[in-house]
């Protein structure tokens, strides 16, 4: 198996050994298959069979069953038995337990170290996605990014993008000449989406410190790729915020990563779970730009792995791209059934030992109708093969193993605490504070001219009640030169950073011109 990652066994008696071809598991993938029928095993034997050979893996963990890869395997497990058989079937001598390098992270930073990404990075194309905006609200969400960059307002949190919206409610009027309509209806409709987004966790994943994804693309000391495990099982609560979040973590894969064409082995693989969630009621254009970031990414090294119950659930663009499959069994119950089986048997090379359509619906748990790419990106015949048995734990670690894990992981301390840099929100705070001290101040002035000025002048600045002496003095003083000072400072280091990235990011540079 050089050069290839073992999956099981095929051909007569499951004695002719299966593997994917390092070299093209950057042409993507896909593992299907109904439900209990051992997807969630084959996607832990291929992220063991990655990590082995040396490639970081990153996948979302649904049911967190596959947290069981950060230990051992073991020989009092109730399957001990059931795995060695199947091991000897098919010819897996090496066949052991071990334990896999695994980093945990977690959106809403409970399961996991913190996985955050700034409101900038994300860009307004995947943001107006996530809030599902129309596009009169996009176009408003479009001009906040604009003038977040010609402003120097940094978007960093969402509250960054609160008091950007609020300060755009204020200054509606100019802007309107500016830009076109800008309706308070509009503003209002994003700033209650914005809300719906804070109830669904979305306030932890926005904000700083920003993931770094060289901390996605680890090897261990021996050489071995770094686990990835993204906990998913609340984040199924909010489909979009999982979609969005997977969406953008590709699209900033494929920004930072070099070219390299077609490497001997991944840089990254990638699997996305439950992908049907980020394909139902999409729009056109996003599945269009998916299919683009598959396409693309692929130079970047970065292999894509899709796991879904039904290839139905995958547009037909996107599966013409996924050419190392894993086939568990479908059901056959209804007709559209027996239509979903037709179609995803027609997408195979025939094995004239079988029939693809009867093997799909035979093969027993843990079997799979398999096709990987051989000798110049060519799909193989499609096999029948017992996959492999795991060598890390069946399913999850206890709770109490996982903090251990995270405490004693390098990551530790690095993401844990957020940090609040000053960005829109406080600055626009501190703006305002500065305006009200300027008007205290040329209070102040008049108070020192003639009477009869004081009065004309008071008179036209404020109609009703004035505010006293005391509490301008103190306003003033708090709002003086030293704070202006400290914001030109900040800017001046924010302005190379996120500046920069406002205008980048798949959903900004690749999809700019959507
Ligand atoms: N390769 C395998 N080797 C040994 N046992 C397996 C293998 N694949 C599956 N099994 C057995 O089948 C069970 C169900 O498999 P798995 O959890 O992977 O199904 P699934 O398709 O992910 O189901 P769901 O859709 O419910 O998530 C496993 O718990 C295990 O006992
Ligand atoms: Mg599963």
């Amino acid at each position: 198996m050089d050069g290839k990652i073992f999956i099981g066994g095929g051909g007569e008696e499951y004695a002719s050994p299966q593997g994917l071809s390092l070299t093209y598991a950057n042409r993507h993938g896909l593992v299907a298959g109904a439900t209990g029928t051992g997807k969630s095993v084959t996607l832990q034997i291929m992220a063991e069979g990655f990590s082995d050979a040396g490639v970081p893996v990153f996948l979302s963990d649904v049911k967190g069953d596959l947290s069981g890869l950060a230990k051992a395997g073991r020989v009092d497990h109730k399957l001990h038995d059931a795995f060695t058989a199947r091991a000897a079937r098919i010819g897996f001598t090496s066949y052991g337990y071990r334990a896999y390098p695994v980093t945990f992270w977690d959106l809403f930073g409970d399961q996991g170290h913190p996985v955050r990404t700034t409101v900038a990075e994300m860009g307004p194309l995947l943001l107006a996605r996530l809030l599902e905006l129309t596009e009169a609200q996009e176009g408003i969400l479009n001009i906040a990014f604009r003038l977040s960059d010609e402003e120097g307002l940094p978007l960093l949190d969402l509250k960054d993008l609160q008091a950007l919206l609020v300060w755009i409610g204020e200054n509606r009027e100019t802007l309107s000449l500016r830009y076109g309509n800008v309706s308070t209806a509009s503003i209002g409709a994003i700033q209650r989406r914005l809300l719906v987004l804070e109830n669904q966790g979305g306030t932890q994943l926005f904000g700083e410190p920003a993931l770094m994804l060289a901390d996605l693309m680890r090897t261990d000391a021996d050489g071995r790729g770094q686990v990835n495990i993204l906990a998913a099982d609340k984040l199924m609560g909010a489909p979009g915020l999982y979609a969005t979040f997977l969406l953008w973590l590709l699209s900033e894969l494929f920004e930072e990563l070099p070219e390299v064409g077609d490497p001997d082995k991944p840089k990254l693989v990638f699997f996305f779970d439950e992908a049907h969630l980020l394909f139902d009621d999409a729009p056109k254009a996003l599945i269009d730009k998916v299919e683009q970031v598959a396409r693309l990414i692929r130079s970047k090294g970065v292999g894509v792995y899709f796991i879904t119950q039904n290839p139905a659930d995958v547009p037909e663009d996107i599966l013409g791209q996924l050419g190392n499959r894993i086939q568990h069994a479908l059901r056959a119950f209804t007709a559209k059934d027996r239509k979903n089986l037709r179609l995803a048997a027609e997408t195979y090379r025939e094995n004239p030992r079988f029939s693809t359509e009867d093997a799909i619906k035979e093969v027993g748990v843990g079997e799979a109708v398999t096709s990987m790419l051989l000798d110049k990106g060519v799909p193989g015949i499609v096999e029948r093969t017992l996959i492999r048995p795991p060598s890390s734990q069946l399913g999850p670690i206890t709770a109490q193993d996982r903090k251990a894990h995270l405490a004693a992981s390098d990551m530790a301390g690095k993401y844990d605490a957020p940090l609040d840099r000053k960005s829109a929100y406080e600055i626009l705070a501190q703006r305002a504070e500065q305006a009200a001290a300027q008007a205290a101040a040329a209070e102040e002035k008049a108070e020192d001219m003639e009477p009869m000025f004081r009065e004309f002048n008071a008179g036209r600045r404020y109609s009703g009640s004035r505010v006293s002496r005391s509490t301008s003095r103190r306003t003033k003083q708090s709002g003086g030169g030293f704070a202006e000072a400290l914001t030109k400072n900040v800017m001046k280091e924010l302005s190379g950073t996120t500046g920069r990235r406002i205008v980048r990011g798949i959903l900004g540079g690749l999809f700019k011109g959507r």
